[in-house]
């Protein structure tokens, strides 16, 4: 058995050339100038303040991109800004650690949580150009410490702090996923509490993801394409800029704004909403001169709530889109996807 082979991006960041395994074919590579998507910016603070005007306005704009394309920005969050920040400050420290104190949080196959760079088979390509670190969260009472205890477990005792950072950042996420799904119920004409409570107590999936400068950034990606398998996703992007979503037949970019979040719909919402809401393909780019950071929060249901959307939006005229299923079911089938075929759209990266 030959060994695999290991590529660390980190020190690859300066090298000229870049290993034939970074390179993606002709027609994935990344367009030279991806115009502007044009996605509404929702002031959410009104609906945090419970105006019902506000509010009404908020779930028409969310409603009409989410039958476009599942993408929208939200400002006025209520998301605490040194929070982020030191979400963004401890995302850096990570991923300037040494290889070696990384690899203490290193994913194995077969498992979605843990540190994740370019480390591939002799046979693989079309590999991204990042790092990733991915951990679980739960909004159960019972699991109030997930996220600190996974950084004890996993890095040691002196990463307590970044624990609690990530921590209290997914717990925010969580209860802004809930408003954003109070708005999704809304616009759907189904009332603001039942995505609300189907969301209570989830077992979503927190990502850090930094995307190293890369020599070739033409040749290569940072993020292949693909659509997000979970319920919704809410992604902070530094000023650097990368993501891009494919709408109309074209590479559109998402330009950074560090006030506002990008949020999208995921496979597993477009399931829920009777596939009326987009899930859309996205990817993210590199550049040649500033390493990139986004933070993802996935939302997904709980484990044992089985996904069919509310009997409001299924009729003779719009009959069930998906069967029945489970976000352990949809999760472990796009791993199996993801092992045995790197060129899937459906690849969970
Ligand atoms: C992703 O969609 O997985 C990453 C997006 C980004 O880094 O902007
Ligand atoms: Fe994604």
């Amino acid at each position: 058995d030959e060994k695999p082979l290991v590529f660390d991006v980190s020190v690859l960041r300066h090298q000229p050339d870049i290993p034939k395994q970074f390179i993606w074919p002709d027609e994935e590579r990344p367009c030279a100038n991806a115009s502007d998507l044009p996605v509404p910016l929702i002031d959410l603070g009104g609906f945090l303040s419970k105006d019902p005007t506000a509010s009404m306005e908020a779930s028409r704009f969310v409603g009409e991109a989410c039958q476009k394309h599942g993408f929208f920005l939200v400002v006025n969050h209520g998301v605490d800004a040194g929070l982020i920040s030191d979400a963004h400050k401890y995302t850096d420290s990570f991923f300037g650690l040494p290889l070696s104190e990384k690899q203490r949080a290193q994913r194995k196959l077969g498992e979605h949580c843990g540190y994740a760079s370019s480390f591939t088979g002799r046979f693989s390509c079309k590999l991204p150009w990042k790092e990733t670190l991915s951990f679980s969260y739960s909004a159960e009472k019972s699991s109030s410490n997930v996220v600190e205890d996974y950084f004890n477990n996993t890095m040691g005792e002196e990463f307590e702090q970044f624990g609690r950072v990530y921590q209290d950042y997914c717990e925010a996420m969580s209860t802004l996923s809930l408003g954003i799904m109070e708005l999704l119920g809304m616009s759907l004409g189904i009332g603001r509490d039942h995505f609300r409570e189907f969301f209570e107590g989830n077992d979503s999936i927190m990502r850090l993801n930094y995307y190293p400068p890369c020599q070739k950034p033409d040749l290569t990606l940072g993020t292949g394409p693909h659509c997000d398998p979970t319920s919704l996703t809410i992604l902070h992007q530094d000023q650097v800029g990368g993501l891009q979503v494919f709408v109309d037949n074209e590479w559109r970019s998402i330009s950074p704004n560090v006030n506002a979040f990008v949020v999208n719909i995921g496979d597993t919402f477009m399931a829920l909403s009777n596939g009326l809401y987009k899930s859309c393909l996205h990817r993210a780019v590199v550049n040649s001169q500033t390493p990139r950071k986004s933070l993802a929060f996935f939302l997904c249901p709980r484990n044992d709530k089985v996904v069919r959307p509310p009997s409001e939006l299924v009729e003779t005229s719009c009959p069930r889109a998906y069967p029945d299923f489970t976000w352990p079911m949809l999760h472990e089938f796009t791993q199996k996807h993801y092992r045995a075929d790197m060129n899937t759209l459906r690849v969970f990266t």
